[in-house]
């Protein structure tokens, strides 16, 4: 199972690949948008801590727009995959960006509908949004179970890429399911890593052997 960082902040980014298990970064507008940088800036600095996939996220709505700035975004770096959204302009895009040879993650997927039709497109990644899904009273995980079930089934290679994470409990699921990567914000890296029960056993040991004969 791969993990990949869902932010577009570098010391964060910086932060957790000194961890070394930091196999990809997935950003949207959402993220560029709070850092104050250019998207180019920000994913060409990204691509030099990360060597694994980045997903760059195009804001034109047509599919023209989105092929012209996919072309440009992949001129960045070669780990550049091309985020396109989940509409009939986007399903275009990815499959003429594909021809290319160019890489894509098609986002913003809420249906195992949506899922086949990113696979039939040629996407390298799909995004499924499970806490935008939860937060609706809908169940994320039952979809990412859904999904990994239908492109088992037909040896689709299209990667599944969890999204939207908010907890763990999501990696967790993600992994039993057999999901393909999760992509989460930084403070998940730190939930998945701690546990009270590691701290307070370090702390034992530490006062035991302070307090041995020696
Ligand atoms: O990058 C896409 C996705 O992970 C967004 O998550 O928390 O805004 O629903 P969130």
């Amino acid at each position: 199972m791969k993990f990949f960082l869902d932010t577009a902040n570098l010391e964060d980014i910086k932060k957790y690949a000194a961890w070394g298990i930091v196999d990809g970064v997935t950003t949207n507008p959402s993220l560029i948008a709070k850092e104050g940088v250019s998207l180019e800036k920000r994913i060409k600095e990204i691509a030099k801590v990360v060597d694994g996939p980045i997903s760059s996220e195009v804001i034109s709505t047509k599919a023209s727009g989105m092929i012209k700035e996919g072309r440009e975004y992949a001129k960045w770096h070669k780990n550049i995959h091309v985020k396109l959204p989940m509409t009939p302009d986007g399903l275009i895009a990815c499959k003429t960006l594909t021809e290319e040879g160019i890489k894509t993650n098609v986002t913003l997927i809420f249906s195992l509908g949506q899922a086949l039709m990113a696979a039939k497109a040629g996407a390298t990644l799909m995004s499924p949004f499970v806490g935008r899904l939860d937060d609706i009273s809908d169940d994320g995980m039952a979809l990412i179970a859904d999904i990994v079930q239908a492109y088992d089934n037909y040896g689709f290679e299209t990667e599944v890429l969890v999204a939207s994470v908010r907890h763990p409990r999501h990696v967790m699921d993600a992994a039993l399911i057999g999901a393909d990567i999760c992509t989460m914000p930084p403070k998940i890296f730190d939930q998945l890593a701690t546990h009270p029960l590691t701290d307070s056993g370090i702390k034992k040991f530490l006062e035991d052997y302070k307090n041995s004969k020696k």
